[in-house]
């Protein structure tokens, strides 16, 4: 039998039973994107913004790491979430869930807690020694399995009292998956970069928080937010106005093989 929800003030989703929920377009507050131009509400104020040009968005996003107080519209966090969700995935499973973050007390204790994670649950490394005895060939796999420590200096900074894993921003839309699968990260990872150009291309700014992941992804960091027990935190991206621009971050020039 067909049905019809509301999933937001703007977004309705119809189920019908061949498909499964469909958002309809009709009505969706982002469902003029593809139009000429795109109505956008940022920091409470409507504008009518040209769409970016595709390549120059991609260009033009930066990880931003500097963020005013300004809250962000929940009309555009909903528009977010729905570019995120029209990213590709494998055998369409779509398996990302959204959680929405915003009082400022518990992203600061998530950040607080989230550092102390990192900085507890950093690997010991075995003295070198041991590595060269693992690095004999019937113990080699041993080596796969050592833990990957992060770069020093990203200890130094989790280390520092007043580093905020999410800079202040004003929000944190953490991306999971509703259960294990082959392809999960691959799956949530496109829909938070889709997420991040859409903000970009909304004026918004955006980055991908890592170092918060693994505090999220246990049970006490998936209790803090609601998200059940089953799911796997993949991405935890933060969302706000820019302060300053971030600079360009240069590119590695790839490697490339043509086989002809
Ligand atoms: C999986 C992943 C994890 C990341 N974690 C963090 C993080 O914890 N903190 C941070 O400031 N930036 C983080 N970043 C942002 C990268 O540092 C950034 O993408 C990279 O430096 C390139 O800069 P750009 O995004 O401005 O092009 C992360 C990016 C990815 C893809």
């Amino acid at each position: 039998m067909d049905a019809t929800r509301v999933l937001s003030g703007k977004l309705l989703w119809r189920h019908e039973k061949q498909f499964g929920w469909t958002a309809i377009e009709e009505i969706s507050s982002c469902g003029k994107v593809q139009a000429e131009s795109v109505s956008i509400s940022v920091v409470g104020h409507q504008t009518r913004a040209p769409i970016m040009e595709l390549m120059e968005a991609i260009l033009g996003r930066r990880s931003v790491r500097d963020y005013r107080t300004d809250p962000v519209p929940q009309e555009t966090i909903i528009c977010l979430i729905d570019a995120a969700i029209h990213a590709p995935s494998a055998i369409n499973q779509q398996p990302w869930s959204f959680s929405v973050v915003r009082g400022q007390p518990l992203l600061d204790q998530i950040s607080h807690d989230a550092k102390a994670h990192m900085l507890n649950v950093r690997p010991t490394a075995l003295p070198a020694h041991l590595y060269e005895t693992l690095g004999k060939p019937d113990l080699a796999h041993m080596l796969n399995v050592r833990p990957t420590a992060l770069p020093a200096h990203l200890y130094e900074t989790l280390g520092k009292p007043d580093f905020h894993v999410f800079y202040h921003a004003p929000v944190l839309i953490v991306i999971s998956a509703i259960e294990r699968g082959p392809w999960i990260a691959e799956d949530c990872a496109l829909a938070a970069e889709n997420l991040m150009l859409a903000a970009h291309g909304m004026g918004l700014g955006s980055c991908w928080i890592g170092l918060a992941q693994a505090w999220l992804d246990t049970p006490n960091g998936k209790e803090t937010l609601g998200i059940p027990d089953s799911h796997v935190v993949v991405a935890p991206i933060i969302v706000g106005v820019p302060g300053t621009v971030a600079p360009a971050v240069p590119r590695k020039a790839p490697e490339v093989r043509w086989i002809d």
